[in-house]
C-alpha cells in the first residue's frame, strides 16, 4: 500500500456528509485523505479522492493498521452517530459508538506514533442556559448538553484533551453549529436517512418530493418566534478541518473551536430562501415544539478566526440553499437518487 507524495490523514467517517466534503477539500490541499467507514451510514460512491478501508471505528487493531499501512501523519475523526432524537432512546448505542469509538482512534494513534487529531465536535455541547435569543455563544461558555448524543462530544472532547496531556498527542476539536448545503460540484451531499435536518426537509418540500414541512413552533423569545440557528457551509466547515490539520500545536496541546458564521437564521427565513432558489414556496404548517430544540444556537466564531485563520467564505443562506438545492435535485447517492444518466463533471477532476 504505497502512500505516494502526498501527506496521508486518515479520515474516520469520511464516506459521510462532512467526512466527504473534507476528504475531498484535503486532496485539494495536497492531503492524501484515505478513508475509514464501516459504511453504516456513509455511501462508498462519496469517496472519492484517496483509498477506502472498510473498518469499525471501535476496532483499534483496525485503525492502527490503516494509519501504518498509509503512514498517517494526522487523524480526522468523523465516525459516530448524529441523530439527536434516537441518543434519546439508545444512550446505550451513543455512548459505544461515540465515545468507545474516540478511545480506540486515541488508542490506535498511540499505537501507530500519530500525533494530530482533529475531531468532530457540535454545538451540542452547550445548554441554553440564560442566554438570551441573540446572544452568540464562545468556546467559555458553559457546557450542559441537552441530549446523550451532546454528552457523547463533550465526553469525546474531555477524554482527548487528558490525551494530549498524557501522552503528548496534540488535538484540535471543532464545535460546528448547522452544517448545511453541498459541494457545487453535485457529486456529493447531504444524504441521511432519516433525514431530519431542516433545510433539505425544506427543499424536499418544495420539490414535491416529501410532505409538507412542519415549522417546529412559532412561539419561542426570537424576533419572528421560531428557532434561530447558525447555518455553515459544509464546504466552509471542510476548509476549517484541513487549517485544524495545517495547524502548527505544540505537544500536548487541544484546542477547541467553535465553526460558526456569527449569523442566526430562523426557521422562517430558511423556508423563504428555500422558496426563492426553487421558485416555490416549501408547502408548510406550524406544529408543537420539537423536543429538547434551544431557541438559538449562533456561534462566536472569533477563536476559529484567530486560531486557524479560518472564515466562512460560502455560507451566505442563499448560498447554501442554492447548492443544497443543485444536489437534492439530482442526488448522486442516497434514497432519493436516481440512476446516473450521464455526469456532467468530467472524471479527470478526481
Ligand atoms: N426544524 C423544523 N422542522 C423540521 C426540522 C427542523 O422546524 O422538520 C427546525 C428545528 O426545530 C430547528 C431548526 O429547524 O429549530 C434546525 O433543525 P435541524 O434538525 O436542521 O438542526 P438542529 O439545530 O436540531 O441540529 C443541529 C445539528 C445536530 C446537533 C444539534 C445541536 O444538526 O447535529 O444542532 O442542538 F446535535
Amino acid at each position: 500500500m504505497e502512500r505516494g507524495t502526498d501527506r496521508a490523514v486518515l479520515v474516520t467517517g469520511g464516506a459521510g456528509y462532512i467526512g466527504a466534503h473534507t476528504a475531498k477539500a484535503l486532496k485539494e490541499k495536497g492531503f492524501l485523505p484515505v478513508v475509514f467507514d464501516n459504511l453504516s451510514s456513509g455511501f462508498r460512491e462519496a469517496v472519492r479522492w484517496g483509498p477506502f478501508v472498510h473498518g469499525d471505528v471501535r476496532d483499534r487493531a483496525a485503525l492502527r493498521e490503516a494509519m501504518s499501512a498509509y503512514q498517517a501523519d494526522a487523524v480526522i475523526h468523523f465516525a459516530g452517530l448524529i441523530e439527536v432524537g434516537r441518543s434519546v432512546q439508545r444512550p446505550d448505542l451513543f455512548w459505544d459508538v461515540n465515545v468507545g469509538g474516540t478511545a480506540a482512534v486515541l488508542a490506535a494513534m498511540q499505537d501507530a506514533g500519530v500525533t494530530r487529531l482533529v475531531f468532530s465536535s457540535s454545538a451540542a455541547v452547550y445548554g441554553q442556559g440564560s442566554r438570551g435569543a441573540l446572544e452568540t455563544i464562545p468556546e467559555t461558555a458553559e457546557k450542559a448538553p441537552a441530549s446523550p448524543y451532546g454528552d457523547t462530544k463533550l465526553a469525546g472532547e474531555r477524554l482527548i484533551e487528558a490525551h494530549c496531556r498524557a501522552f503528548d498527542l496534540n488535538a484540535v476539536a471543532l464545535r460546528y453549529f448547522n452544517a448545511a448545503g453541498a459541494d457545487p460540484s453535485g457529486r456529493i451531499g447531504e444524504a441521511h436517512e432519516p433525514e431530519t435536518h431542516l433545510i433539505p426537509l425544506a427543499i424536499a418540500a418544495a420539490l414535491g418530493a416529501r410532505p409538507p414541512l412542519t415549522i417546529f413552533g412559532d412561539d419561542f423569545d426570537t424576533p419572528d418566534g421560531t428557532c434561530l440557528r447558525d447555518y455553515i457551509h459544509v464546504n466552509d466547515l471542510a476548509a476549517a478541518h484541513v487549517a485544524a490539520v495545517e495547524l502548527a500545536l505544540p505537544a500536548g496541546a487541544f484546542e477547541a473551536a467553535n465553526v460558526g458564521t456569527g449569523r442566526g437564521c430562523s426557521v422562517r427565513e430558511v423556508v423563504d430562501a428555500v422558496g426563492r432558489a426553487a421558485g416555490r414556496r416549501p408547502p408548510h404548517a406550524v406544529g408543537p415544539r420539537r423536543a429538547g430544540d434551544p431557541p438559538s444556537l449562533v456561534a462566536d466564531p472569533t477563536r476559529a478566526q484567530g486560531l486557524l485563520g479560518w472564515r466562512a467564505r460560502f455560507s451566505s443562506l442563499d448560498q447554501i440553499v442554492a447548492d443544497a438545492l443543485r444536489w437534492e435535485r439530482l442526488p448522486a447517492y442516497g434514497c432519493g437518487a436516481r440512476a446516473p444518466v450521464s455526469s456532467p463533471v468530467s472524471e479527470a477532476a478526481e
